[in-house]
C-alpha cells in the first residue's frame, strides 16, 4: 500500500444524514479512510437531519446501513469501534434559523484553526438558505469548507441563483462542488496518462484523431429515483456534468502546473469552445431514448414508465455528437452516450486515431483497424493501446488487432479508495482541482440549455428501447452516417 498522509484534524457535519447519499457514500468513505489512517483521532464527524435520532441510534444505522451495502466486506470491528466515538448526531431543520443551530454548535470542536467541512447531502433548492443559516449561527470560520451535490440548479438561471445565494455566504474558495466522476482514480489519471508521457502530445490533435468516443453506459434502471430523475434525465443528470468533464479533460490544452485554477482556467476554455446546437443541428446530432419493459442482467426488469407510474416524456438515454471549436480538434467530433438499463456497464473513453494513409499489406492479410486508444474508467479499470500486429507463424501474413493492456486489477494490487473517500479528503486538505468553479457549472449549463431549448422547440422524440439494449438504433445511425461505429471492443 502507498504511503498515507494523514489530514489535519476536522469536523464534517453532514446534513441530510439519514438520505442515501449520506449512508451508501460519505459515511462508508469516512470510515474507510480511518480505518486506513488518515482520519486523525481528534476529528469528529457530526450527521444531522430532522429524524429524532441520538448518537447511539444514528450510529447503529451507519452500520446497519453499511452491512447492506457493502455485503462482501468484514468490518474491522476495533477500528469500527474507534469510527463510531468520532461521531455525533444532531436533530435539525436546516431549513429553519430557528432550529437547533445552538445545539450543532455545541457539537463542533471551538479550537482555533480546526477545519470545519459542511456537507450539504440535501436538495439544492435548499443550498442558499441552509449556507446563510450557517452563517446566522456563528458556525463559519476561516477555515470552513461548504460541499455541494450536483445537480448545482436544472438550467443556467437556476445554477446562477444558487451559486449566488450561497455567494452571499461564503466566498468561492470555500464551496467545493462535487462530481464524483473527478473522484475517480481512472479519471484522475487522465492528465497523467496525456501529461506525463511524451508520446500522446504530439498526436494528440485533429492531425492524428479521427474521433472521439465517451460513453457512460448503466445497467440501473432509474428504480426508487424515478421521481428526482423524471425532472432532470439523463443530459441533466449525466451528461452536464460527468460526460462534459471527461470531455474537459480529454481534450483540454496542457495546464502549466496541477494548481486547481490552473486546471479549471484550461477546462472552461474548452466549455466555451463547444459548438452551440440549433434547432436543426439537434435533430441530426443528437438521440434521445427511454427504456422499456426488456430483459437486463438475465432478469425482466419493468419499463421507466412503468417505475414511475406514469407516462413520461424524460429521457434515460442520450447520445449526441459534440464538437469543440478550437484550432486542436477543428473537425474531429466528440461523440458522447449515455444510458440507463443498458446491455452492459461500462464507462469507457475511446481515441480513435485516422487511418493509415496507405495501406501495404494485401486483402489477404486481413483489414486494417484504426489504432485506438481505450481507457476504460469503470468496471475493468485500465488502459488499452490496440494496435496491428502480425499473427505469429510461418502461414503467411495474416494480421491481428490486440491491446497493449494496462490493467489495474493487474497492475495495482492494492485496494484503491472510492471517488468519494478521495474526494472527502481533498476537501479537508482544501484541494480545489478535483470540484467544480462557479463558471466552469454555469459554461457547462449555457451549452446544455441550447440543447434543452432547441429540444423543446423541435417537439420532442424521445425513442423507446428495450431494457438490455444498447439505446435506440438512431444511435447506431448517428456515427453510421459518419462512416463510424461506437467501438464495442475487439
Ligand atoms: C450520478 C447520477 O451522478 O451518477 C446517477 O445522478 C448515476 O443517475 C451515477 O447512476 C453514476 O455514477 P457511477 O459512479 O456509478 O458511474
Amino acid at each position: 500500500m502507498s504511503q498515507l498522509i494523514p489530514v489535519e484534524p476536522f469536523d464534517c457535519v453532514v446534513f441530510g444524514a439519514t438520505g442515501d447519499l449520506a449512508l451508501r457514500k460519505l459515511m462508508p468513505s469516512l470510515y474507510h479512510r480511518w480505518r486506513d489512517g488518515q482520519i486523525p483521532e481528534s476529528s469528529r464527524i457530526i450527521g444531522a437531519s430532522r429524524s429524532e435520532l441520538d448518537a447511539a441510534s444514528y450510529r447503529a444505522l451507519i452500520r446497519e446501513k453499511f452491512v447492506e451495502f457493502f455485503p462482501k466486506e468484514s468490518i474491522d470491528e476495533r477500528a469500527w469501534k474507534g469510527f463510531a466515538q468520532r461521531i455525533a448526531y444532531c436533530p435539525l431543520d436546516v431549513e429553519s434559523a430557528d432550529s437547533n443551530w445552538a445545539e450543532l454548535g455545541k457539537l463542533l470542536d471551538a479550537a482555533a484553526g480546526k477545519k470545519r467541512v459542511f456537507y450539504f447531502a440535501l436538495p439544492p433548492a435548499l443550498y442558499g438558505d441552509v449556507a446563510a443559516n450557517i452563517v446566522a449561527a456563528g458556525l463559519k470560520t476561516p477555515e470552513t469548507a461548504i460541499v455541494l451535490e450536483k445537480p448545482i440548479g436544472s438550467d443556467l438561471t437556476s445554477a446562477r441563483d444558487i451559486n449566488d445565494a450561497v455567494g452571499r455566504s461564503f466566498t468561492e474558495s470555500q464551496v467545493f462542488r462535487i462530481d464524483h466522476y473527478l473522484g475517480k482514480e481512472t479519471v484522475q489519471n487522465l492528465l497523467i496518462l496525456r501529461f506525463a508521457n511524451s508520446i500522446f502530445e504530439p498526436v494528440w490533435n485533429a492531425g492524428a484523431i479521427d474521433h472521439v468516443q465517451i460513453s457512460v453506459n448503466e445497467t440501473v434502471g432509474a428504480g426508487s429515483r424515478a421521481a428526482y430523475y423524471d425532472k432532470s434525465g439523463a443530459l441533466r443528470d449525466m451528461v452536464q456534468n460527468h460526460l462534459l468533464q471527461l470531455l474537459c479533460l480529454v481534450a483540454m490544452e496542457p495546464p502549466l502546473d496541477l494548481v486547481a485554477d490552473t486546471v479549471r482556467d484550461e477546462k472552461i476554455k474548452v466549455l466555451r469552445a463547444l459548438r452551440r446546437f440549433t434547432s436543426r443541428s439537434v435533430d441530426d446530432e443528437t438521440v434521445r431514448g427511454q427504456y422499456r419493459a426488456g430483459v437486463s442482467l438475465e432478469e425482466r426488469v419493468p419499463g421507466y414508465d412503468e417505475e414511475l407510474g406514469r407516462p413520461s416524456g424524460a429521457e434515460t438515454f442520450v447520445a449526441l455528437k459534440a464538437h469543440v471549436d478550437n484550432w486542436r480538434w477543428a473537425g474531429v467530433p466528440f461523440y458522447l452516450r449515455t444510458g440507463k438499463r443498458m446491455s452492459d456497464r461500462k464507462s469507457e473513453i475511446v481515441i480513435q486515431f485516422k487511418n493509415v494513409a496507405h495501406s501495404i499489406v494485401g486483402e489477404g492479410a486481413g483489414r486494417l483497424a484504426p489504432t485506438r486508444l481505450v481507457i476504460r474508467l469503470q468496471p475493468d479499470e485500465g488502459v488499452k493501446l490496440l494496435l496491428m500486429t502480425k499473427e505469429p507463424g510461418p502461414g503467411g501474413l495474416r494480421l491481428r488487432y490486440v491491446p497493449l493492456n494496462l490493467s489495474y486489477a493487474a497492475t495495482f494490487t492494492e485496494r484503491y479508495p472510492d471517488a468519494y473517500e478521495r474526494l472527502l479528503m481533498a476537501v479537508v486538505r482544501g484541494d480545489l482541482g478535483l470540484f467544480m468553479r462557479r463558471d466552469e457549472v454555469e459554461a457547462a449549463w449555457t451549452w446544455v440549455d441550447g440543447i434543452l431549448e432547441a429540444w423543446e422547440k423541435d417537439g420532442g422524440r424521445v425513442l423507446p428501447y428495450a431494457a438490455g439494449t444498447d439505446g435506440p438504433n438512431r444511435a447506431a445511425v448517428l456515427l453510421g452516417r459518419d462512416g463510424r461505429e461506437w467501438f464495442d471492443g475487439v
